[in-house]
């Protein structure tokens, strides 16, 4: 299937209809594969909760949510009615096994109704205490069963995918019980994202990176991905998660994958998804003494207007949930022996951004001499969000006489390739899943791999209180402890406070 044809036919099974996923991003996208032609010609899609709603009410409570939520200034009325009509809702507890042979005859009588063969896609965004049990109750009633042209079965799974090692060993167990690996769908909505899959167009498809792309011409990697906003109205499910759990076993690690990676042989999702699970293999195992020097957690404590994230309705006034986490890491093998990669994530930072930044070493010598002269360091800054773009540190002697050499930026943003980056990384995402492309979904090998890695960090962590939980004013670039971990003469890359310009770059 070319990336212009449309999914076959098929009904979306939405578990957790009303809840905050469903109507922050999986409507907006869903409207917006809509407004693009890409949703399937025969289409329906099915919302299964707890909460009361008839077909009409359900369709009421859409619109509305989408007027809050999707980005509808181009779309007019009829769009979005007969965009509407396509929802259905089932008033059902997933986690009463009795409850779905109800299900199973209203998705006939979908199917049915829409002309559309028993393909179907699941989608759960619940809460993870029913990742379990949905599974089981669909294969009850057969409605795992792939009947290929008859009926395509498929099942997209949230995030966090277990909470350690063990209990996503355990979900893959379960999961893997009712569904073949083909037909799971691990979802990392930062694999989505435009900008995330252009590290991949230019560092395999310019022939100028790939042979600096190593251990003999990079010093270090830096991977940001921090937020000024705290945890919302999600303290319930945050303070039991934490900033280890909620982005960095996901969303940073897969950013460092992509970062590190061999260049597979092919785009396609053995061979992408294989040279990932290289990575997370090679990642140098921690002990105790690793948890202690080379990851620093912190937690925001109350600042000017914002309150301490101990103070958030929702969350235990003792919590000792990390809010922020820096580390260093290393990967051990051929191209990336002895390179550091420092990662950080937090909340309530002064900035939202999420960036790749590549130091280059050191010219050997510096010729040009002067007060203002050092040696330079080139530095490729890859922006995933906001202002999306690409930008090269280089030095260039500054007009006039005598010779002093000043660090300026080479840069590409978005809109000279035509404008900003589009549509959701879900969207996407939920595209390619409707097309059976399992390309950018995690693998049950990666996904327990990369918590093999990040176990050691948890257990230390809930076993040695000697740990250090830092406060870091909120509005700040969390612990000053996150410095101690770069090596000598380094400091992590701050961007501008204000990233609402275009520019990429600026002095702080
Ligand atoms: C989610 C996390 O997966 O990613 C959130 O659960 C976080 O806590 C979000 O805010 C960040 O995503 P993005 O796309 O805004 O960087």
């Amino acid at each position: 299937m070319t990336h212009k044809e449309r999914p076959e036919g098929q009904i979306l099974v939405i578990f957790g209809a009303s809840g905050d996923l469903t109507k922050r991003k999986l409507i907006p996208s869903l409207f917006h594969l809509y407004r693009s032609n890409k949703l399937p010609k025969h289409f329906a899609v099915l919302g299964i909760g707890r909460s009361s709603y008839t077909n009409d009410e359900y369709r009421a409570y859409l619109t509305n949510e989408l007027s809050t939520f999707g980005d509808i200034k181009d779309a007019d009325q009829k769009a979005i009615s007969s965009f509407i009509n396509m929802f259905n809702y089932l008033v059902m507890d997933p986690s009463d096994m009795n409850e779905y042979p109800k299900l199973k005859v209203v998705l006939e009588e979908l199917s049915t109704t829409n002309n559309i063969n028993e393909n179907y896609l699941y989608y759960l965004a619940t809460p993870p205490a029913l990742y379990k049990k949905i599974p089981l109750g669909l294969k009850e009633v057969g409605l795992n069963k792939d009947n290929g042209v008859k009926g395509k079965k498929r099942i997209i799974i949230e995030k966090p995918f277990g909470y350690n090692l063990k209990t996503a060993v355990s979900l893959n167990h379960t999961l893997m019980s009712a569904f073949k690996e083909d037909q799971i769908f691990r979802i990392d909505h930062y694999l989505g994202k435009e900008t995330v899959l252009n590290v991949m167009a230019l560092r395999f498809a310019n022939g100028i990176f790939e042979p600096l792309w190593n251990r003999n011409y990079i010093d270090h990697i830096e991977i940001t991905a921090v937020e000024n906003i705290g945890i919302e109205s999600r303290a319930g499910f945050y303070d039991e998660v934490g900033a280890l759990r909620d982005m960095v076993q996901n969303h940073l690690i897969q950013l460092v994958a992509i970062a590190a990676l061999e260049p597979p042989i092919k785009f396609d999702a053995d061979n992408f998804r294989n040279e990932v699970v290289k990575v997370y293999n090679a990642l140098r195992p921690l002990d105790k003494e690793d948890v202690l020097k080379n990851v620093v957690r912190g937690q925001y404590v109350a600042s000017g207007m914002h309150e301490s994230y101990r103070e958030m309705k929702g969350v235990k006034k003792d919590s000792r949930t990390e809010t922020y986490v820096a580390m260093k890491l290393f990967i051990d093998n051929w191209r990336w022996e002895g390179v550091p990669f420092y990662i950080r994530t937090g909340k309530q930072l002064p900035t939202k951004v999420s960036e790749i930044v590549v130091h280059f070493k050191q010219t050997p010598h510096m010729m040009f001499k002067g007060d203002k002269n050092e040696r330079v360091y080139n530095k490729l800054i890859i922006r995933i969000q906001p202002n999306e773009g690409v930008l090269m540190r280089i030095a260039m002697k500054t007009p006039g006489s005598g010779y002093e050499v000043k660090d300026v930026s080479l840069d590409f943003t978005y809109d000279k390739l035509g404008g900003v980056p589009t549509g959701d990384a879900y969207a996407r995402l939920i595209e390619d899943c409707m097309k059976g492309e399992s390309t950018l979904f995690t693998r049950s090998d990666a996904v327990e791999a990369s918590w093999k890695y990040f176990d050691t960090i948890i257990k230390e962590w809930e076993d040695n209180p000697m740990i250090p939980l830092y406060g870091y004013p909120a509005g700040t670039w969390g612990p000053l402890e996150a410095d101690k971990l770069m090596n000598k003469g380094f400091t992590w890359t701050n961007p501008c406070k204000n990233l609402t310009n275009t520019d990429l770059y600026c002095e702080l």
